[in-house]
């Protein structure tokens, strides 16, 4: 059985991410979501348990797919994962330039090789960053986001009004 590491932020964890998991998990006998840090992005919104609990609300129900917390490189939770691939999705061009160099920079330091899946189109518009920049205001997110996870979301980022 093939195991695959789709490794993210998840700051928080959206559609589209849900949308990479499900396509991952219908290709490889099992799916490790590994919830990490991207040193690109030091401010992120959420704790690593409020992402964790995130990404498990999500993927609630999916018998192959399991979410784990890994520190440091995404190839070292691979291997420690006993992953032989990593998956990422891709929205844009833009997305496929920044993945292209990390899949090629992975493989040259460990030989895990990287398989990208496309994102839903109705899913290409979204980006963890927006949800953050519009739920800090006080905004609703709920039209990105997995229904199961906005009670960690109003939590975290109550609604204007709400309180
Ligand atoms: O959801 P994101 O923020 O796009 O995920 C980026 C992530 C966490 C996959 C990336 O930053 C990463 O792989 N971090 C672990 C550190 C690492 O392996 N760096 C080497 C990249 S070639």
């Amino acid at each position: 059985m093939t195991r695959a590491l789709y490794p993210g932020s998840f700051d928080p964890f959206h559609l589209g991410h849900l949308d990479v998991v499900d396509q991952a998990a219908a290709l490889f006998g099992e799916v490790v979501v590994a919830v990490m840090h991207n040193p690109e992005k030091p401010m992120g919104a959420f704790t690593t348990e409020q992402r964790i609990a995130m990404t498990e609300l999500a993927i609630a129900g999916r018998k192959n797919v399991t979410v784990k917390a890994f520190p440091g490189l995404a190839v070292d939770a691979a291997i420690s994962a006993g992953a032989t691939c990593i998956v990422k999705g891709l929205r844009t061009p833009a997305d496929f330039e920044i993945e292209q160099q990390m899949a090629h920079t992975n493989f040259a330091v460990s030989g895990v090789r990287t398989v990208y899946v496309p994102c839903k189109p109705e899913y290409g518009f979204i980006s963890s960053r927006f949800i953050r920049e519009i739920a800090q205001y006080g905004g609703d997110t709920s039209s990105m986001l997995p229904p199961t996870v906005m009670s960690v979301m109003d939590e975290v980022f109550p609604k204007r009004g709400s309180r």
